[in-house]
């Protein structure tokens, strides 16, 4: 592989395609190693656009061009270019026409797994962004849309199933042969991105639906030969997500069939190509014995994200791929509502703004900061993040906030309706809700262009004597890369003030900037902004940003007295459970100091006293108890150490408020995990999961004094457990704490389960994740493990991406070993799968905020990386902004 220097593209220079390509004819003939496609394109010059349209370059790569045929006639050579990045044709006649090629592709040599690739002998394809390219010669860019007919061959016995989008037609034995066909059109226009082809000897679920209009739907899972029996759950969760999309958003599907594909080699979690998603198994497969209740979770979240996508990515798709948040930010919001609609609304607002810091937050802070909208990019597959999923989904929730629930469904109906079968921009997307609401959105729309998580400061003033109270706010965003400084955006602020009574006092506003008129919001759109409440004889308590309701970092002037009466009396769910984390956290950043500065680190005692009768109240639901269990994140933390991170200190410090915990609740722990205990066969619904995670909550805090007591608890549940959840919870808790028991355990845990390789990367994981220098050792050793493969995504995620993103204290080894081994691994994968490399080298994101030592190390490894050969596209734009 060569170097390449990468190119920048840019927002700005988006220019509409010359030609349009309406319709495209595939006749892909199916072989391990030599798969011949033949496609026909019925292309015309671009009406839209004036003027000669010069010549038409397809994108193309790693294809081998068998034949060209322009009108049924052999193209003469001197009538185009070939190179390695496509075919362009010279001079393209003035009126439509019709161009066939041939080419031949070897899907067994695709390690990338971008384009057609084989994973366990099933042919299947991954398009988005820019794989299509890598099966045929196509302008590969998502504002070109073509019907698509796709006739697909196979011998028998190497693929007797053959999938492609749409409805399915013609099918049948090829006589005199080994081979059979099979043919699908796909009658609504779609960018290349969502194409998709599966071939191979798959299990089939099946199960009828109707719309709400009437459509029978034929729903079917695919998955590999012997996995029927995980296939179930998925498919109630597809049936589920369906009639969610039509009662919360009117969407109803729209072909005969739905399909999905599970696969063990994947690059990421699924794929929404129309009508057939192709999906990484680990968000298929289900069943108690291998899977968690996360597992479960996370199935039916994916599930229910990739059929949202129909509607918002499919029939509205993207103008181009600055437009990612989009269909993006757009869709997680779906799937967060689904989800908050299934389960427990208040734990998952929770668990999503804990995703949200951790992984967004430090993007944000970090070299690879970066728009929710990019303006430039070099790769665009870099550009699946934290920001544009999961920021990209708050900035959904914020303007629903703003405008108010109607108001945004309205604007969405009109989206729906106004944009049906274009590939569309946030312009217009933010267009539909200014006219629904009637608002200018300029200062919204910077939500989209500005990188950077935003500080809101606030200052509150009690006057007993005039009886007025004030809250005074500030925002301020930090520079990122290109942008060094930032205007004011608009916060929608969500409040309540608590009067001592623990009673929400209704006090008038008598400031003038009460724009929205909504009483509980703040609408902050200046730098600096003071609200004034008249009638307020008593100091209340602010709840501020109640719900979370911006991705910002707030810095408000409450005392711990005044956290400690919020998590008593908020009646937010989720700033109560945020009065905890705060206090956790700000005892955990002088902690931390106090390691770092060889003082005693103290304990947090009464904190902890007051979480426990929080986390005790049998009045909240389990699921929430247990949230309120789980200390910060350890980036939670790091984010708010100002002078080079020490993740040793860190460790330190959240080991013991962990060990105060055990030490002086270990009875009331006890006591919660007793009354956790289910008297049922296992269920994964979200009633049975949230009470085991509150027992293993409590489990995890009892056994951090790694007392053969709590480990007897431990081993005990590992023992009789009659489900996943329970089994890795307590396994987690042996490795962690038990020494050999953990060894033991570990052994009997692989003996048992080595028939799953989705289990084993959960084996896989809990020993990469050791907080313990001597991990890297671990680690390299089970590289050696059968188990184990660099050409499978999950396994390369489960041993060395854990290692590399979620142990801090063994990845940040201070003689920087593993930094080195980390950069190793990275260009090892950089030549097999380079999507998977640059991703696994974005575990050095915060490299820049290590403390001297560590930092000079892993710069170091990072400029190793930067100065080797033969670096692909991805790796290189990786490293080169988090060097730069
Ligand atoms: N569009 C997919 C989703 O979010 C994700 C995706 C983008 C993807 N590129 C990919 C999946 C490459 C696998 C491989 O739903
Ligand atoms: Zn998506």
């Amino acid at each position: 592989m060569r170097t390449d220097t990468p190119q920048t593209i840019r927002l700005e220079d988006y220019r509409p395609p010359a030609y349009l390509i309406d319709t495209i004819e595939l006749n892909v003939r199916l072989a391990p190693d030599s798969t011949r496609v033949e496609a026909q394109l019925s292309i015309r010059p671009n009406p839209a656009l004036e003027g000669n349209h010069g010549p038409l370059s397809l994108d193309g790569e790693s294809l081998k061009l068998e034949g060209l045929e322009l009108n049924s006639l052999p193209l003469a050579n001197d009538a185009y270019n070939l190179d390695e990045k496509g075919l362009t044709l010279l001079d393209p006649p003035r009126e439509p026409f019709v161009l066939r090629t041939y080419v031949t592709i070897d899907p067994s040599a695709n390690t990338q797994l971008m384009g057609l690739y084989r994973s366990n002998g099933i042919y299947t394809t991954q398009c988005e962004a820019e794989g299509f390219r890598r099966i045929t010669y196509f302008l590969d860019r998502p504002d070109v849309l073509s019907v698509f007919t796709t006739r697909i061959e196979a011998r028998k016995s190497d693929a007797p199933i053959l999938l492609s989008n749409g409805n399915p037609g013609e099918a049948g034995d090829i006589e005199g042969t080994d081979r059979h066909f099979a043919v699908w059109h796909d009658p609504h226009p779609k960018p290349s991105y969502l194409f998709a082809l599966v071939g191979g000897d798959l299990s089939l679920v099946r199960e009828d639906f109707s719309t709400r209009s009437g459509r029978p739907v034929d729903l079917r899972v695919y998955v590999e030969k012997g996995n029927e029996e995980q296939a179930d759950f998925a498919m109630d969760a597809l049936k589920r997500s369906m009639v969610w999309d039509e009662d919360a958003f009117g969407r109803e599907y729209d072909l005969d069939v739905f399909s999905i594909v599970a696969v063990s080699h994947f690059n990421m979690g699924a794929m929404e190509n129309k009508g057939l998603n192709v999906f990484n198994d680990k968000y298929v497969l289900a069943a108690p014995a291998t899977a968690t209740d996360a597992d479960y979770e996370g199935v039916e979240a994916v599930i229910a994200h990739e059929y949202f996508h129909n509607w918002t990515g499919n029939r509205i798709t993207c103008r181009d791929w600055f437009q990612l948040c989009l269909k993006e930010g757009l869709t997680v919001f779906r799937d967060q509502e689904f989800t908050s609609d299934t389960r427990s609304r208040p734990v998952k607002r929770i668990q999503d703004v804990r995703l949200l810091r951790t992984h967004q937050f430090s993007e944000d802070s970090g070299p690879l900061a970066h728009p929710v909208r990019p303006q430039s990019y070099r790769e665009i597959n870099n550009f699946y993040t934290a920001t544009v999923y999961e920021k990209g989904a708050e900035v959904i929730r914020m303007l629903k906030t703003l405008i108010g629930p109607e108001t945004f469904a309205a604007g969405m109906d009109l989206y729906f309706q106004r944009h049906d079968g274009d590939a569309a921009t946030i312009e217009e997307f933010i267009a539909c809700f200014a006219q629904t609401s009637g608002r200018d959105m300029s200062r919204f729309m910077r939500w989209y262009n500005q990188a950077g998580t935003p500080e809101v400061t606030v200052a509150t003033f009690h006057d007993p004597d005039a009886a007025t109270y004030t809250i005074e706010l500030t925002q301020t965003c930090p520079p990122t890369p290109g942008q060094p400084s930032k205007e004011p955006q608009t916060i929608p602020v969500l409040f309540a003030l608590i009067g001592p009574d623990g009673n929400e006092i209704d006090a008038q506003r008598t400031d003038a900037s009460n724009l929205s008129g909504e009483p509980g919001l703040i609408e902050l759109s200046d730098t600096r902004q003071t609200l004034t409440f008249a009638g307020v004889r008593q100091r209340p308590v602010p709840s501020l940003l109640r719900n979370f309701s911006a991705p910002v970092k707030l810095k408000d002037d409450l005392s711990e007295e005044d956290r400690l009466f919020l998590l008593r009396h908020d009646a937010d769910p989720f700033n109560r459970w945020q009065a905890a984390q705060t206090m956790m956290l700000d005892w955990l950043l002088g902690a931390q100091r106090n390691a770092r500065e060889d003082q005693e680190m103290g304990a947090p005692d009464s904190i902890v006293a007051a979480i426990m009768v929080a986390a005790g109240d049998t009045t909240f639901d389990p699921a929430y108890r247990a949230e309120l269990l789980k200390p910060p994140s350890f980036p939670d933390v790091a984010q708010g150490i100002v002078n080079g991170v020490d993740p040793d200190a860190i460790h330190a410090a959240m080991e013991r408020m962990r060990q105060t915990f055990s030490a002086t609740q270990g009875a009331v722990l006890d006591e919660i995990r007793a009354s956790a205990e289910i008297d049922a066969p296992y269920s994964p619904d979200a009633e049975q999961a949230g009470l085991r995670a509150l027992k293993n909550a409590a489990l995890a805090l009892l056994a951090s004094d790694s007392s053969d007591a709590a480990l007897d608890k431990a081993q005990a549940q590992f023992d009789s457990a009659d489900n996943m959840t329970d089994r890795l919870a307590a396994l987690g808790v042996l490795v962690q704490r038990g020494g050999n028991r953990g060894s033991q355990a570990l052994k009997r845990f692989y003996d048992d389960f080595q028939r799953y390789p989705l289990v084993i990367d959960k084996w896989f994981m809990l020993q990469a994740t050791v907080p313990d220098a001597d991990t890297l050792d671990a680690v390299r050793a089970l590289m050696e493990s059968p188990a184990f493969s660099m050409r499978n995504p999950n396994r390369v995620r489960a041993l060395i991406g854990s290692f590399a993103a979620a142990n801090p204290v063994a990845f940040n080894r201070l003689d920087g070993e593993s930094y080195g081994f980390v950069a190793e691994r990275v260009l090892e994968l950089n030549a097999l799968n380079p999507q998977v490399a640059a991703r696994l080298l974005g575990a050095f994101r915060s490299w820049k905020t290590l403390e001297p030592a560590r930092r000079e190390k892993a710069r170091a490894a990072l400029e190793k990386i930067a100065a080797s050969d033969g670096l692909s596209r991805d790796v290189n734009d990786i490293v080169t902004r988090s060097l730069a």
